[in-house]
């Protein structure tokens, strides 16, 4: 048996791999994050699977769970939102599990910050702006920030900004980052990305504190120049004259056919 960490996705229901559905289709156990997955995932569940909501449980709850279905030869379907490398909660129980020699494995899912630039229709890395897209997040009472993990040191690379678990703190952030990327540089927040009430907020960091409405914790804050630029060069990449290997360009082709 095996407990399979599984990415659900940002919040629609079809943005979950095959491979994580059909997951949750063979495993006789489910336990999930209900704080934030889509319950719509729960129907591909066995009707007599074992369904567990785990956002009041404690980690040695959620481990007993586990340890329970281990027992049992159950394989279980263990749901996070988005995906699971970033802001899960797996690393700990994935190391309770290497302790009790429980086996796992992990299929990824679509993350928050990805379904947040498509709703905006956006690019996050364009040549010249930014190639480098920084997931970070402001702390919180349940996590603190390593030092060096501030806003300003990462603000100082100009790349862009995908900022996590933090909407509250958005007056503040976006006050910290003006320094560096300018008043007039472009700011997004993405609510409920994927979700079908999901909204956008396009503005500067100027003036996007003043446009966070009612936004409350399921929100994205995107800050970059590569959010709203019309002035980037192409990509080398699809030039007529760039000579590559699927495409050799001139008399003497770096990659001959
Ligand atoms: C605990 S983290 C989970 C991140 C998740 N593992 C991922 O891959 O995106 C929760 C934070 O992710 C962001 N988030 C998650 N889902 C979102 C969505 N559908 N739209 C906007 N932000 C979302 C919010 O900043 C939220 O506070």
């Amino acid at each position: 048996m095996t407990i399979h960490f599984i990415g659900a996705g940002p919040g629609a229901a079809d943005l979950i791999t095959l491979r994580g559905r059909d997951l949750i289709a063979a495993c006789p156990v489910c336990l999930y994050a209900g704080s934030l997955v889509p319950p719509e995932l729960l129907s591909h569940c066995p009707a007599d699977a074992r369904v567990i909501n785990t956002a009041p449980l404690s980690l040695d709850q959620i481990i007993d769970e586990m340890a329970r279905a281990h027992a049992a030869g159950q394989d279980v379907a263990r749901l996070h939102s988005g995906d699971v490398s970033v802001w899960s909660a797996m690393g700990e129980q994935l190391r309770r599990l290497k302790r009790l020699h429980i086996p796992f494995d992990v299929t990824p899912g679509v993350p928050a910050f990805a379904a947040a630039a498509a709703a905006l229709g956006s690019e996050l890395t364009l040549p010249g702006l930014a190639q480098s897209v920084v997931l970070t997040r402001t702390p919180g009472r349940a996590s603190g920030m390593p030092e060096a993990e501030t806003l300003s040191n990462f603000a100082r690379t100009g790349a862009t900004l995908a900022i996590h678990l933090s909407i509250h703190g958005l007056k503040d952030i976006a006050q910290q980052l003006t320094p560096f990327y300018g008043a007039d540089c472009p700011a997004a927040i993405v609510w409920r990305a994927s979700w079908p009430d999901q909204e956008i907020v396009r503005a500067t960091l100027a003036n996007i504190a003043d446009r966070a409405g009612h936004f409350d914790r399921t929100a994205l804050i995107l800050v970059g120049p590569a959010l709203s630029a019309r002035d980037f060069h192409d990509s080398r990449l699809y030039a007529a004259d760039y000579d590559r290997r699927y495409r050799p360009v001139g008399p003497e082709p770096r990659f001959p056919e």
